[in-house]
């Protein structure tokens, strides 16, 4: 049994948090953020994530899992700290280690002891090395700090069985102390670990996200061109899938990558490769495609209706994937703003995303029963793969509607079944 402490309640240091105490570890999660703090105490999660409240409730009741927004007494009492804090996007696509030096500042400030850190938050190449510097230098205390960088691969949506299941754990540290401290932690998981040095395990991280961002855009690009050829790029992607060396996972073709990671992490290894004087030229395309790809939806929609004004559309789908809340780059919103400025009627649907005032107040309604959101619909978007389209029955809807017309951004219908029903149905390189 360890006794860990987690600094970032976010949905990283949540779930690692909770899998951690699951694992018979005795864990505290620190953050500044009071709210947050307040409602997991009283076990309630304050986003959606799959399996993760239950698991969370448990882990409170068992007694293993405590959060507190004490600073002072969590870092006097630990030995095993866990750095999860956010590293969002600046508007010049670097990330922003604001939350990452103030986590190390307010270690250095109670440091009373030698010390394990482990950076899990995503960090730009040679960011470990200064989270060291930056507890190291101020210190009032001199013993000395072993880090390490063990990068997260969970995905939201799926974080608690990603957390539970790992397929690796990468693990970058010049200590041997916390290399074998890491490596008892991770003892129980049956996967392959790679230890490696901090540089590596930081890049590894950016170049995995950057790599599965590839394939999407990648995938999307041909899709547009199986538009122009006629072709199913849900039959191209089966087939290539099926070559061990490409995989079939991430090639499912839509309206692209949205979420808390890929957009900010290609952009911030984007921008470190081309400070560096070594440009990665791919992902500025990477970008460039999944950025065309909202306009290249709406055109798509021009060619049945060439204008919106005053026609009523049905958006399926708020957040940025299935499973969670999250909105942060979902392309659903880029999407809602064009239909604003084309003036049509927005009715928004969204099976857990609540829509906020502001969008509200611009004229979008939010509707949390499907069927009543398509009534007398001239167009239906579907801009999130939720399952419950999939399961909605299409029968009805196609009485309820207006138009039959509907342009599915993720692919996810039965085509055939679709126009079966008489719909005018439309993907992206799939139709
Ligand atoms: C991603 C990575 O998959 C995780 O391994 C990583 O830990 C995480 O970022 C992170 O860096 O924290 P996440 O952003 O939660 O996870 O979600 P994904 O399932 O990867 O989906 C990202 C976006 O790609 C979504 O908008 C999704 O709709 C889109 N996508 C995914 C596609 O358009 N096509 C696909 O085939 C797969």
């Amino acid at each position: 049994m360890m006794k860990i402490l987690i600094i970032g309640m976010g949905y990283v240091g949540t779930t690692t948090g909770v899998v951690f105490a699951k694992q018979g570890h005795e864990v505290t999660g620190l953050d500044i953020d009071e709210s947050k703090i307040t409602s997991l105490r009283k076990g309630k999660l304050y986003f959606h994530e799959p399996g993760l409240q239950e698991m969370l409730l448990d882990q409170l009741k068992n007694g293993r899992l405590q959060f507190t927004s004490d600073p002072k007494s969590a870092i006097e009492n630990h030995d095993l700290l866990f750095i999860t804090v956010g590293t969002p996007s600046l508007d010049n696509g670097k990330a922003d280690l604001t939350f990452v030096k103030s986590a190390a500042e307010m270690i250095a400030r109670y440091k009373n002891k030698e010390k394990i850190i482990i950076v899990k938050s995503t960090v730009p190449i040679g960011t470990t090395d200064k989270v060291e510097q930056w507890i190291q230098q101020p210190a009032n205390d001199s013993s000395s700090i072993h880090t390490a960088m063990n990068p997260e691969f969970l995905r939201e949506g799926s974080a608690l069985y990603d957390a539970l299941h790992p397929n690796r754990i990468v693990i970058g540290s010049e200590s041997t102390a916390a290399i074998e401290q890491l490596k008892e932690l991770y003892q129980p998981f049956s996967c392959p670990l790679l230890v490696t040095n901090t540089k590596a395990a930081e890049m590894i991280k950016y170049a995995s996200n950057a790599f599965l961002a590839t394939k999407i855009s990648f995938i999307n690009e041909v899709a547009k061109l199986c538009d122009e050829v006629n072709v199913q790029i849900t039959d191209v992607a089966k087939g290539i899938g099926m070559d061990h060396r490409i995989g079939p996972d991430f090639l499912q073709a839509g309206l692209g990558y949205g979420g808390s990671c890929f957009p900010k992490d290609v952009k911030e290894f984007t921008e470190t490769a081309q400070s560096l004087g070594v440009p990665l030229t791919i992902l500025e395309d990477v970008e460039k495609v999944n950025q065309s790809l909202p306009k290249y939806f709406i055109n798509r929609v021009k060619e049945v209706y060439p204008s919106l004004k005053g026609k009523k559309v049905t958006v399926f789908g708020l957040s940025f994937k299935p499973h969670t809340d999250d909105i942060r780059e979902s392309v659903a919103y880029p999407i809602m703003d064009q239909l604003l400025e084309e003036e049509a009627s927005v009715i928004a649907h969204d099976p857990v995303v609540n829509l906020s005032t502001d969008w509200l107040k611009r004229g979008v309604t939010q509707c949390w029963d499907p069927y009543v959101a398509v009534k007398n619909s001239d167009l239906i978007l579907i801009t999130t793969n939720w399952p419950h389209y999939k399961d909605l029955n299409w029968a009805r809807v196609r009485e309820l509607v207006n138009h039959p017309y509907l342009f599915d951004g993720r692919n996810m219908l039965d085509a055939d079944r679709m126009k079966g029903l008489t719909f005018l149905y439309r993907g992206i390189g799939y139709s």
